[in-house]
């Protein structure tokens, strides 16, 4: 895979493909991590003299309304100009807001930066093209840039223009975080110690087999909770023995019973390695967060190497201040499973020579 450790960066105006598509309240970013994840690369870029521009989606606006002079897509709820102040607290970086993606300003605004700011694109789903992956729209966002770096692992299983698209016009290179969400997902792909212990939750069941699929292959146990266990109960999916779904309830369902919490914080407890994606509750009433809470606590005791992944997981570590003690959290959720489940993403496949 390229990487922008061997790239020629000097002076370089950079196409900075990050996740910015958090969750906010009241305008203002409920979770830090994912915009943090994107620092060291940018660090990086700029101790090279390069001249940056961000890139990111924020949600999926629905091209339902349009509004004048604006792009297709547009939704004042989900501008990228909502995050630009806690995004420039975070980066610790000024950020010159452009409400384009496409055009000039972008390049006369990149040619006049003072040193150490950057750039920050409206949301690039305000565009169709984006997610057609239009090479039209591919060649609209790239040009005037000398260089493109993915550095959105959590967005990197979408072939879209601004993840695999741009990729395949200039040169374009692998960010310091994209890089390392890779190296940890190949440990606990392949190199990981036994007992190695699965905990999926989360709904749509579908998304989930193929990763349950590659567990049963490689791990010990996987335990499933959540909606998706509710499906698998009510579809009659079979598993071989190793997948442990739950035998016991609270009210209707909501999240797994005392008896199933005790038989998986017994397999957790013995773990010496441990992925977890999705909340094996409705974790958003407190009263059934229980289980999520629980095995949270039990994770953390056993001592295995542990990465968590997925928005709502991700969540649960930030509500118990336990984000720091996980030894890898990764930025993806769809991105994580797909690429545990399934084959090559293309905003990676695109980097590799
Ligand atoms: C995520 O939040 O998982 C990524 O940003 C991908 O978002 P998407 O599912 O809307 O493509």
């Amino acid at each position: 895979m390229r990487k922008i450790q061997d790239a020629n960066l000097e002076n370089k105006k950079v196409l900075l493909r990050v996740d910015f598509n958090v969750a906010l309240e009241n305008g203002k970013v409920k979770e830090k991590f994912k915009i943090e994840a994107c620092k060291e690369t940018v660090r990086f870029l700029l101790e090279k003299n390069c001249k940056v521009a961000l890139i990111s989606h924020l949600g999926r606006p629905s091209f339902a309304k349009a509004t004048a002079g604006k792009p297709k897509g547009f939704d004042e709820s989900l501008s990228l100009l909502q995050l630009k102040d806690d995004a420039e607290n975070i980066l610790g970086k000024k950020i010159k807001f452009i409400s384009d993606c496409i055009g000039e300003e972008r390049m006369s605004s990149l040619e006049n930066l003072a040193d150490g700011e950057i750039i920050l694109l409206e949301n690039v789903r305000f565009y169709a093209g984006d997610e057609n992956n239009e090479a039209e729209f591919s060649k609209k966002l790239s040009a005037g840039f000398d260089i493109f770096v993915n550095d959105a692992f959590s967005a990197s299983h979408r072939d879209h223009a601004s993840v695999s698209g741009v990729a395949k016009l200039i040169p374009s290179f692998a960010g310091l975080r994209l890089q390392k969400e890779i190296e940890e997902m190949e440990k606990i792909k392949n190199d990981f110690a036994h007992p190695a212990v699965a905990i999926i939750g989360g709904a749509k069941i579908e998304t989930k087999l193929p990763v349950i699929k590659f567990f049963e292959e490689k791990y010990d146990n996987i335990l499933v909770g959540g909606k998706i266990a509710n499906e698998a109960l009510d579809q009659k999916k079979e598993f071989s023995e190793k997948v442990i779904l739950p035998f016991d309830f609270i009210d209707d369902r909501l999240d797994i019973g005392s008896k199933t919490l005790e038989k998986f914080k017994e397999i957790i407890s013995r773990a010496k390695t441990i992925v977890w994606n999705g909340p094996t509750g409705k974790f958003e009433d407190e009263k059934y967060a229980v289980s999520s809470n629980e095995i949270l606590k039990t994770v953390l005791d056993s001592g295995a190497y542990t990465v968590v992944g997925g928005g709502e997981t991700l969540e649960i570590l930030e509500k118990n201040n336990a984000t720091d003690k996980i030894d890898f959290v990764s930025t993806g959720g769809g991105a994580m499973l797909d690429y545990l489940g399934g084959g090559e993403m293309p905003g990676i496949l695109c980097l590799k020579d």
